[in-house]
């Protein structure tokens, strides 16, 4: 930091104090967003964005794009941003503080559904130059700019700030900034890449850039992102100042600076993609690479390095990749949206009651107080609830790091093993072992102690919701919620209901899943539901290739090279033996199908996976000790096809049979669900991209060569018939 930084910084503190005293802190502040808007006069109110100038003569644009609760950069409100930047630079302002109108934060990023179905190179530079071009006349303002930033402040919406002299940040930790353009498989084109290196030197801003995480407003402090985090009412105050008081812009450290040099950009670039290579393969995820290789060739050329990221973004954008990854996007939009209710206020939980405090219901319960709500925890054992509060302890650790949020985090979490929080419950989720019977006897005698308006669900991985709900006196109560494990990890819940299910619960369901930060997925009871019937064909299969001799570690690497997070056979080992096999023997009870005898050998043996150290692999700390890989040319040329369509092959099926409404939720469950490789936007897109008459013969092929267990499923002439 330099002198005047220094001082600066210290005149902020000063200016920060609640007792303020300085000119400027008496000064009325405009509107730190919609709050405060009614003290001013809106000089000038245009359709998504209001320009007011303050007695001081500094100009406060406020993004407000219309008809949406959140702000993001469309085409219109780039252009419409663009011609006010013209007359403000025509009418020179003091100074420019860019802010929100929005309670909902400042800037989420660009409107990605622009994005959808761009094929053309050339189109799409043309529209990034054009959103540079508006970002660089912020720039080229003859005064000092500002960015005011409340909330989400992401992508497009944190380069417009970069193109501001300078950025103050609301510290509430619902502030977030970041550059998560990776994770929809491009980078930073409006400018971000070649500003936020500049700003903060290429290893801070590569770290950013690269895993596209997101950090709070002191974070941002740190690393130089923005000038000052204040709190929320003294946001307006701290850029009145940086106008009226401009330091000097901030500048990354000297060592940074030195790594930006052409001599020694190829090494660390090296470097880069061997860190990125652990996470992600160029061939899936090109963008990252893309990015590192900006950097390596025009790092010292701002001007070049800007005409450059335009035109790789153009490339990745209208890539496979890209195109797929937005897809996933809008899907977990879509998810999201299924939680509304119809109409009128929406209904908050408070309190929940989980049943059953093993390794779901305790991981469910915490997972509920870490998210702000009322949890009681019951089990009949005390030591199970023991266990329940020392892991949720680790959880909130972990997630809240500060001692005083972690213990009231705690304070929100009660073991109950009377079960005297049933009675106050919005929501009780039973949890207990996988018994028809004791789930039975267990929701007749709930039924009798909850509230009328009290949501009554199951977190049964394969008993059809009806066999149970048969015990209540009202069996349209019964909603399955079926998380996934580990809960903190998966973000997929499936909301399962039978014919008898009241629709109006199961939607108040959905909307408890969002509010508890999870994604809703509605499906109907039967067989394994969605996620674990497609899975089981995936992972029986990986066992048959295993006992036919084909080696552990060359399935897996089949998989991941298909771009599935993990290998199937890691997969079972990691989810544990005889959970498979339960699951496997519940699917063939009511589907058919053959168990691997593999499979029972190892349960029988207790060789259940990681958990005992010892499955299909053997464990070292957690970690699989896997032989080295095959040659690819001693293995079956079939390999990555008789894992992949046994999969495709159930999915088609599902949907033939309803189990969720149609092939988007379909895609959705299944990648949020299993991971199933987002480059591909999902199985059914995979599908209809690959072409269903190619895939429907090579399952004929696989059925003539392995057996009915290939045989296409009735659900594909109907498919043939769409593609
Ligand atoms: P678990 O065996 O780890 O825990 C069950 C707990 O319930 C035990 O602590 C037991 O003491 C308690 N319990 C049994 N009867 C009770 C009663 N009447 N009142 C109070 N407590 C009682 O079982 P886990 O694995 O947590 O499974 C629970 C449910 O979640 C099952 O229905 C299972 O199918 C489902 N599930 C399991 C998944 C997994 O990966 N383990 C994944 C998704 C769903």
């Amino acid at each position: 930091m330099t002198n005047e930084r220094a001082d600066e910084e210290k005149r902020m503190q000063d200016t920060q104090t609640p007792n303020e005293t300085s000119p400027e802190a008496q000064a009325k502040p405009p509107a730190p967003a919609a709050k405060k808007k009614a003290t001013h006069k809106k000089k000038n109110s245009h359709k998504h964005w209001h320009l007011e100038k303050d007695d001081a003569g500094i100009a406060w644009l406020s993004a407000d794009r219309a008809n949406a609760g959140t702000n993001s950069l469309s085409a219109e409100v780039l252009d419409e941003l663009g011609d006010i930047l013209d007359s403000i630079a025509a009418s020179t302002p003091k100074g420019l503080v860019i802010q929100s109108a929005k309670p909902s934060g400042f800037i989420a990023g660009a409107d990605v559904k622009e994005f959808v179905g761009l094929k053309d190179t050339e189109t799409a530079a043309h529209l990034i130059r054009r959103g540079q071009s508006v970002f660089d006349k912020i720039e080229a303002l003859d005064c000092p700019t500002v960015a005011a930033i409340n909330g989400f402040c992401l992508g497009g919406g944190l380069e417009l700030a970069l193109a501001c002299r300078y950025r103050v940040a609301d510290e509430d930790p619902r502030t977030r900034l970041g550059l998560p353009e990776v994770r929809l498989g491009i980078h930073p084109g409006f400018g971000g890449s070649m500003r936020l290196i500049r700003l903060i030197g290429a290893p801070s801003a590569m770290g950013l850039m690269l895993t596209g995480r997101t950090i709070s407003a002191r974070a941002a402090k740190k690393l130089g992102v923005v000038d000052y985090a204040v709190p929320a009412r003294h946001l307006s105050n701290a850029a009145r100042h940086l106008i009226q008081s401009p330091p000097v812009a901030h500048q990354p450290p000297r060592w940074a600076s030195w790594l930006n040099h052409r001599l020694l950009r190829p090494a660390l670039g090296y470097y880069l993609k061997r860190q990125v290579s652990a996470k992600a393969s160029p061939k899936h995820y090109p963008a990252p690479y893309a990015l590192i290789d900006l950097w390596v060739a025009h790092g010292d050329d701002p001007k070049a390095m800007l005409a450059e990221e335009a035109f790789s973004v153009a490339k990745l954008i209208t890539g496979y990749t890209a195109q797929n990854l937005i897809r996933v996007f809008l899907l977990q939009e879509k998810l999201k949206g299924l939680a509304k209710t119809a109409k009128g206020k929406k209904e908050v939980f408070k309190r929940v009651h989980v049943i059953g405090g093993g390794v779901m219901g305790g991981d469910i319960a915490a997972w509920c107080a870490l998210q702000g709500l009322q949890v009681s925890v019951q089990d009949r054992k005390r030591e199970s609830l023991a266990k329940v509060m020392q892991r949720a302890h680790k959880l909130f650790k972990k997630k809240l790091k500060h001692p005083r949020i972690v213990q009231a985090a705690m304070d929100r979490l009660m073991p109950d093993v009377e079960g005297l929080g049933l009675r106050r419950a919005d929501v009780v989720i039973e949890a207990i072992f996988e018994d028809v019977e004791a789930k039975q006897n267990l929701f007749k005698e709930v039924e009798k102690k909850v509230g009328p308006k009290t949501i009554i669900a199951t977190n049964t991985s394969s008993i059809p919701l009806d066999e149970i709900s048969s015990a209540l006196k009202n069996p349209a109560r019964l909603v399955g919620l079926h998380f996934f494990n580990p809960v903190a990890m998966m973000q997929l819940v499936e909301i399962v209901t039978a014919d008898l299910t009241d629709k109006a619960v199961a939607q108040r369901t959905a909307a408890f899943t969002k509010q508890i930060k999870r994604l809703p997925l509605p499906v109907k009871s039967g067989p394994g539901f969605l996620v674990n019937r497609i899975l089981m064909p995936y992972l029986m299969e990986a066992v048959v290739l295993e006992s036919e001799g084909v080696p552990a570690p060359a399935i897996d690497k089949a998989a991941v090279d298909f771009g599935m997070p993990m290998g199937p056979i890691h997969l079972a080992d990691t989810v544990g033996l005889d959970i498979c096999l339960h699951v496997a023997e519940n699917l063939s009870a009511s589907l058919g199908g053959d168990i691997p005898k593999k499979l029972r050998k190892l349960v029988e043996a207790k060789q259940l996976g990681r958990k005992t150290g010892q499955g299909f692999y053997k464990y070292n700390k957690g970690k699989p000790e896997k032989p080295s890989a095959t040659q690819d040319s001693k293995l079956p040329a079939d390999l990555t096809d008789r894992l992949m369509l046994r999969m495709l092959n159930e999915a088609v099926a599902c949907l033939r049979e309803s189990v969720v409404d149609g092939e988007d939720l379909m895609d959705a469950g299944i990648i949020f669900g299993t991971g199933f490789a987002p480059f591909h936007g999902g199985p059914m897109h995979y599908l209809q991209h690959t072409g269903v008459d190619i895939l429907h013969s090579r399952l004929q092929e696989l059925a003539k060569r392995h057996g009915d267990r290939f045989k296409p499923d009735a659900g594909w002439s109907s498919l043939k018939e769409i593609g």
